[in-house]
């Protein structure tokens, strides 16, 4: 088991934002966190990583895991290069025994050889495009070895080839062993890519295979009103019906009148 997490709930506010969140990923399971804005995407990774206290519950995972945080914005003139950015992540408190330079840099090196960003290694952070500082954060989140990455929204700001170009990424990774756990309000360009889901609303989580959870008895239960789960071009649009969006309003779930 690469992430075991049980009855978790998070309060915040003194409001239950999570509520006894439970699931388990095998090592290079592809798994994709799903749900609206608020729902609680974030303050789950968090509390995955330790950054959140729980009120209840658990939380097993290797003790080397890898974040790409949602929010990272860095000026244009800041001087500070793709490959100085990853050689950061050698400098975290967990690199006990610093690597001598030589060999970070080496290590460096194949890192941003490894998710295709060698070829800007030398230019400023704040002049990449979307999809090349998404592949340096990643590279970034890779120094530490870790067996789980844990990926905030890292599609968000994407065009639709740039976030395939990502999900091919974070595929190759989870092939090679690394469990993937990355969040998205829009499922749809990970639908190819993963193997697991975990779907949030209203505090609570279901979780599984995609067509398991993926479904409209599923959702409308999670919800706690009717949803509609349509698939067509191969999307999957969820629909909630008017009453539905009026009580709740989930930003990411289509209305239809
Ligand atoms: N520090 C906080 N104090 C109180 N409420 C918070 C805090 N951080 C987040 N929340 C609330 O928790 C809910 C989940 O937020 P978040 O985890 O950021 O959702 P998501 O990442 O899915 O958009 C939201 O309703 C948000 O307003
Ligand atoms: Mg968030």
């Amino acid at each position: 088991m690469s992430l075991a997490v049980s009855g978790l709930t998070v309060r915040l506010g003194g409001r239950d934002v999570l509520r006894e969140v439970s699931f388990s990923l095998a090592p290079g399971a592809f798994c994709g966190l799903i749900g609206g804005n608020g729902s609680g995407k974030t303050t789950l990774l968090r509390t995955i990583l330790g950054f959140q206290r729980q009120a209840a519950g658990r939380v097993e995972r290797p003790q080397t895991a890898g974040y790409v945080p949602q929010k990272l914005q860095i000026a244009a003139d800041m001087p500070v290069r793709a490959r100085d950015l990853v050689e950061l992540g050698f400098s975290s408190p967990r690199f006990f025994f610093p690597l001598p330079s030589a060999k970070r840099r080496q290590r460096v090196d194949e890192i941003l050889a490894a998710t295709g960003a060698l070829g800007f290694a030398n230019q400023r952070v704040g002049e990449l495009s979307g999809g090349q500082f998404a592949r340096v954060l990643i590279a970034h989140a890779l120094a530490g070895d870790p067996r789980l990455l844990l990926l905030d929204e890292p599609l968000a700001n994407l065009d639709l080839r740039a976030a395939a170009e990502i999900v091919a990424l974070l595929r190759k990774l989870a092939a090679r062993g690394v469990t993937i756990l990355v969040s998205a309000h829009d499922m749809n360009p990970l639908l190819g890519a993963m193997d697991h889901v975990v779907y949030l609303a209203n505090g609570r989580a279901a979780s599984g295979p995609v067509a398991e959870v993926v479904r409209t008895e599923v959702l409308s239960a999670l919800y706690g009103y009717h949803i509609d789960v349509i698939r067509v071009h191969g999307r999957v649009i969820v629909v909630a019906g008017e009453r539905g969006v009026q009580a709740h309003g989930p930003e990411h779930v289509v209305a239809i009148p």
